[in-house]
């Protein structure tokens, strides 16, 4: 029972350094945790602190949940990639060994192209050996780059609409601009759909910047972003100003034209008058 300790202990030691994050439980086994983004490809790791050889071992990882879910099988050189049945269908075709490992008692795993379901705590065990032994570790696929749409464009400003779609555990999102201060912004709309959430969030810039939607799991240690660059045309509104000036010196030019014109008549007018009185008749 003590070695076993031990063995785990060293498992420990060196996962620290290749996994990142540990949580060693004060009692009950050590669970290693890994996080990663989803659709990445993610390393789960286990070693024998013996480094023995198990090149003609046995080897089984299996996925808690509900029920226990087949990831992969290796059995001395006969495993689910080369003809061996039972894999789970979420699988498959996605986990591969590391062969040039096993010599040096590694039977960790590479699962590609992450999904949010595989999140969970995965087993990898070797029940044959004496003692047997078996190692925890919990994925935990972080929420992916959130979306970022624009949306009602206008002259002096945008509408910024950000989108986590499926997260698990619940995220904070805000809006950033490029010096890094949080935006203020609408009450995010957020649901809930069988522990996954679905977060909306809007802000409005009225000026140009790169502007970033930040999305953090406290809880697991994960953050990531998605970035948009927004254009608002300041000239325009020069532009328009000075159009305006424009205008103003057109009404004004024309009012000056139409002033003198009428000032013409009225003088026009004025001689006709006085030459009809000066001949004695009016009109
Ligand atoms: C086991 O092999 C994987 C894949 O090559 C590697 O990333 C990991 O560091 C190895 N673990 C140990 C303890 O050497
Ligand atoms: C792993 O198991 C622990 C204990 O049952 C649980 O609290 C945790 O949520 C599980 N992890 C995942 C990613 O489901
Ligand atoms: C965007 O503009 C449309 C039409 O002007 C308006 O109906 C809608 O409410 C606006 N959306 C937001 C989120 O302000």
């Amino acid at each position: 029972m003590r070695m076993k300790q031990t063995a785990l202990k060293d498992v420990c030691v060196c996962l620290l350094i290749s996994a990142g994050i540990i949580f060693g439980h004060e009692t009950g086994p050590a669970v290693v945790r890994v996080v990663v983004e989803v659709g990445s490809d993610v390393v789960l790791p286990c070693s024998l602190s013996s480094k023995e050889n198990i090149v003609d071992k046995l080897f089984d990882w299996r996925k808690d949940g509900q029920r226990k879910k087949e990831v992969f099988y290796y059995n001395a050189g006969i495993h689910y990639n080369n003809g061996h049945d039972g894999q789970d269908q979420q699988f498959k075709g996605r986990v591969s060994y590391f062969s040039d490992q096993l010599k040096n008692g590694n039977a960790s795993i590479k699962i590609r192209n992450t999904k949010m379901t595989d999140s969970g705590n995965y087993t990898c065990d070797f029940p044959r050996l004496q003692p047997s032994q078996i190692f925890y570790i919990e994925l935990v696929v972080g929420a992916p780059k959130p979306y970022i749409w624009t949306l009602n464009v206008t002259e002096d400003r945008v509408l910024l609409q950000c989108e986590v779609r499926g997260a698990s555990p619940q995220p904070k999102v805000e809006w950033k601009d490029r010096a890094g201060n949080i935006l203020p912004a609408e009450e995010p709309q957020v649901s809930d759909r069988g522990g996954r959430y679905y977060v909306t969030l809007l802000t409005t810039v009225t000026k140009t910047d790169h502007y970033r939607c930040v999305v953090t799991q406290e809880e697991i240690h994960h953050q990531t972003h998605s970035e948009t660059y927004v254009f608002i045309n300041e000239k325009l509104c020069e532009e328009s100003s000075s159009k305006e000036l424009i205008g103003w010196l057109g009404g004004l030019f024309s009012g000056l034209v139409l002033g003198v014109l009428t000032l013409a008549a009225v003088l026009v007018a004025r001689k006709h008058i006085k030459r009809s009185l000066i001949k004695g008749k009016f009109i």
